[in-house]
């Protein structure tokens, strides 16, 4: 296997140390600018704040600002600080021409922004990266090269790029780009979802296939499902009977959260939905927005001890009590073995197989990281897709009434539905379909890697590239889909859409990826979904709270949450006894 570096980034990420290094220098300094001397003077004096998640400057403003920034902070340095700056530009614009021209293959690198010296296309790409990566695509087409800092970054935006990478090449690419924000919180990638694609991630996923998250380990941890969902509408019958509001995302997140718990740990982790459970779900949605913002530490790894936007500090600050909670729970799970001989949970069977064939070892800190897999992957990016699904269907009633309508034909009113009535409920699957289209958990799927140099759709793909498949602007693409932007369940109803399956062959929907490393929880995640929204439209009606709007802004993220979460009133609609 090729090395993961090679000269020319080294020396980039060198020169780009030096860099900072200066620009850090200059940030020590009191600004002491006049107002009145030079256009940039309004600038607030910390730039970088302009990439913090919650403002949303535009790309060329964003660059704008860098340069002015730079421009006036190296006014203010000595003459040969500024000299060094200005040599350490060029040497890096002449080390970026030189890297192009000595690439021995003589097919073009893929069309892409040029962005800025350092940075990069970082600044162009945006602060919501999928709506910024399609934006670029129109412009460059389904297959882009980025220079972000010191890496490449090869991008698919279509269902033909998509299975150029994960079916063509897909060995190549099945790897993880060892970033620092991903090092920071799956115990330096001791984890399944950031390893590379070697013995460790095989023995890893064959354990999760075989004991958890394949068909047979599905069917047999049903009951578990039926008690916990059976528990969410049971307490948010409460609700609705004391007149409360119900937040759809702390129902559901505390349900997930509870089977994951007890699949995995035999341990139900929230006994109720309250402070407990919405601290939980705030340290996964923390965990989940975090890994996806680009860190420009990602980047460039010579400066990403810097932490410029303060995110490492955060992840660490949140994986700290994540782990404190993880290390909690086996600790009891330790202490409560014998009480559950006979009937192992996941921990148990992986303890007990901890050899691979080849030698491989699962260690503790294996058995940690998977936990936290398990629970981060496991549990919010299928309540996203529901929360989606239902504000879709409370801007479009008619939708919901039929859906309502078709469940009630199936399962009628006198039960909740059961797992057992899903492959009876063909709308349902439309639209859970419609929101996996529109609202893909993770826009940006996970981020991919290659260490070798290959040749695709007649480019050059350098090695040591990291690979994005835009997922969300593949769900969009209008060649495929007639009105993307509308939510639309009637198109794969009938029509030439209907029969596109979203489970990894059909490419022109893939949001759980595709290829070697598609979602290991793909089968659990379709069953999530399709049970939890049946329930959920079945049992109840639903009213936003009086003189409210729905407000349908996403969050970026590696998942794409309501940035608004559904808070409303519900009604039951089944007789009494359905709710006992
Ligand atoms: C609707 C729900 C879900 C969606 C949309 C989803 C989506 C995804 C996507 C896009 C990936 C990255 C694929 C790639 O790298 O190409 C992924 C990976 C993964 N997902 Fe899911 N997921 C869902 C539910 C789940 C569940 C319920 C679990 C487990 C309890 C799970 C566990 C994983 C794991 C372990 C990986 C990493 C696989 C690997 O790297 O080999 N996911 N998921």
């Amino acid at each position: 296997m090729s090395s993961r570096s090679s000269r020319s980034p080294k020396l980039q990420g060198l020169i780009s140390l030096l860099l900072c290094f200066l620009a850090a220098q200059a940030r020590e300094r009191p600004p002491n600018i006049n107002p009145n001397r030079h256009p940039a003077a309004s600038l607030k004096p910390d730039i970088f704040k302009c990439l913090k998640p919650t403002q949303k400057p535009e790309g060329k403003q964003s660059i704008h600002h860098l340069l002015c920034f730079i421009s006036t902070r190296t006014m203010q340095l000595d003459p040969f600080l500024a000299a060094t700056v200005a040599a350490c530009l060029l040497l890096h614009l002449l080390l970026l021409r030189l890297s192009r021209k000595s690439s021995s293959s003589r097919l073009p690198l893929p069309p892409g922004p040029r962005g800025v010296p350092i940075l990069g296309a970082l600044l162009v790409v945006g602060p919501d990266a999928h709506r910024g990566l399609a934006r670029l695509a129109h412009h460059y087409g389904p297959i882009m090269y980025l220079k972000m800092g010191t890496s490449g970054c090869v991008v698919a935006s279509n269902a033909a790029a998509a299975r150029a990478f994960l079916k063509t090449h897909d060995a190549q690419f099945a790897n993880r780009p060892d970033v620092v924000s991903a090092r920071d919180i799956t115990y330096n990638r001791q984890n399944m979802v950031f390893a590379d694609n070697g013995p460790k991630w095989k023995l890893l996923r064959k354990l999760c296939s075989l004991h958890l998250l394949g068909g047979k380990a599905l069917a047999d941890w049903a009951p578990v499902r039926r008690a916990e969902f059976t528990h969410m509408v049971r307490s948010m019958h409460r609700a609705a009977a004391e007149g409360r509001p119900v937040v759809l995302p702390e129902v559901m997140v505390c349900a997930l959260a509870n089977i994951v718990g007890q699949t995995v740990v035999s341990k139900r982790v929230f006994d109720a939905q309250g402070d407990e459970s919405n601290q939980y779900k705030d340290m996964i949605v923390e965990l989940l927005t975090g890994g996806g913002l680009f860190n420009i530490g990602d980047f460039v790894p010579a400066i990403a001890w810097l932490d410029l936007q303060g995110i490492q500090a955060k992840m660490r600050k949140v994986h700290r009590r994540f782990d404190a909670m993880v290390t909690k729970l086996l600790e009891e799970h330790e202490a409560t073995k014998d009480e559950r001989k006979g009937r192992p949970d996941f921990v148990d069977t992986i303890m007990a197989n901890r050899q691979g064939e080849g030698g491989e070892t699962i260690t503790d800190t294996n058995v940690k990281a998977i936990i936290f897999d398990l629970f981060t992957a496991g549990t919010d990016t299928s309540a996203v897709i529901v929360e989606w699904a239902v504000a879709e269907m409370l801007k479009n009633p008619v939708i919901l009434r039929r859906l309502q309508e078709e469940i009630d034909s199936v399962v009628g009113r006198g039960r909740l539905v059961q797992e057992s009535d899903l492959p009876k409920l063909p709308y349902l699957h439309a639209v859970c379909k419609e929101a996996l289209r529109l609202h893909p958990s993770t826009p940006l799927s996970l981020p991919h890697f290659s260490f070798d140099d290959c040749e695709v759709d007649g480019y050059h793909v350098p090695g040591n590239t990291r690979l994005l498949i835009n997922i969300w602007a593949i769900g969009r693409d209008p060649k495929v889909w007639d009105a993307p932007e509308v939510f639309d369940p009637e198109r794969f109803v009938g029509g030439r859409t209907a029969k596109i399956d979203p489970q990894g062959n059909d490419f022109e929907l893939i949001p759980f990826g595709a290829g070697r490393r598609i979602c290991a929880g793909k089968l659990m995640g379709m069953v999530f979904v399709q049970y939890m929204l049946g329930l959920l439209v079945h049992s109840f009606d639903w009213k936003l709270p009086e003189g409210e709007e729905l407000n349908m802004d996403e969050r970026f993220g590696l998942v794409l949450p309501k940035a608004v979460p559904i808070k409303a009133f519900v009604t039951p609609r089944l007789a009494p006894q359905a709710y006992i």
